[in-house]
């Protein structure tokens, strides 16, 4: 468990599958566009899959996914660490429930999980990869002190986003 001030960042537990769910499902307009998982066919056993793949890839020690929580216990978002940038480096990943959007949550939960992942044996660099237009996950990488070291070109059949990618990075 990690405290982040006005939230709380826990490993995802199976009970929270059904709030995971409608967390999502009242999100979708704004996480369509970014994020491929989120679709309108989203639904209780997707939620259930996710949380027992976290479950597991804490276990494998491959991915560190976190429920984010404010402090009276509602479910806003979730936020992990990701080991595929290889060694030396973690990856964060995010979404936030969009009634709780645009309160800085993100970026608070963001910095304190980046000091986190940079006091970690061995990691020197934590990223944050984001779709060019996706301009709020930009904002929080920038607003945290990610500064930007790569653009990419995605493939053109790639079904969502504007097929320009932006990597941020914040250095111990
Ligand atoms: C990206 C996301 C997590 C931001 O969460 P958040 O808690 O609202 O972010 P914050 O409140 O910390 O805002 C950070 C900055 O982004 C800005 N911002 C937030 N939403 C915005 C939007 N839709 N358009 C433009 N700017 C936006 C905020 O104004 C703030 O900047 P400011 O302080 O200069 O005003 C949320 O919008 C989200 O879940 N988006 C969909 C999923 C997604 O894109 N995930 C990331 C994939 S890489």
């Amino acid at each position: 468990m990690i405290n982040a001030g006005q939230l709380v960042l826990k490993r995802w537990e199976p009970n929270w599958a059904g709030e995971l769910t409608a967390a999502i499902t009242e999100s979708l307009p704004e996480l369509k566009p970014w994020l491929p998982w989120a679709t309108d066919a989203y639904d209780f056993a997707e939620s259930m899959a996710y949380i027992e793949r976290s479950v597991d890839s804490w276990a494998k020690g491959d991915e560190f996914n976190y429920a984010i929580f404010t402090t009276i216990g509602e479910l806003i978002g979730s936020i992990g660490l990701m080991t595929r940038p290889g060694p030396g480096a973690l990856e964060i990943g995010y979404w936030l429930r969009t009634p709780f959007a645009g309160r800085g949550h993100m970026t608070a939960a963001v910095r304190v999980l980046a000091r986190v992942a940079l006091t970690l044996p061995g990691i020197e660099r934590v990223i944050i990869r984001y779709d060019a237009e996706n301009v709020a996950s930009g904002k929080v990488a920038e607003k945290a002190g990610f500064t930007e070291t790569q653009r990419i070109t995605l493939d053109p059949e790639t079904p969502i986003g504007s097929g320009t990618e932006i990597i941020r990075e914040l250095r111990s």
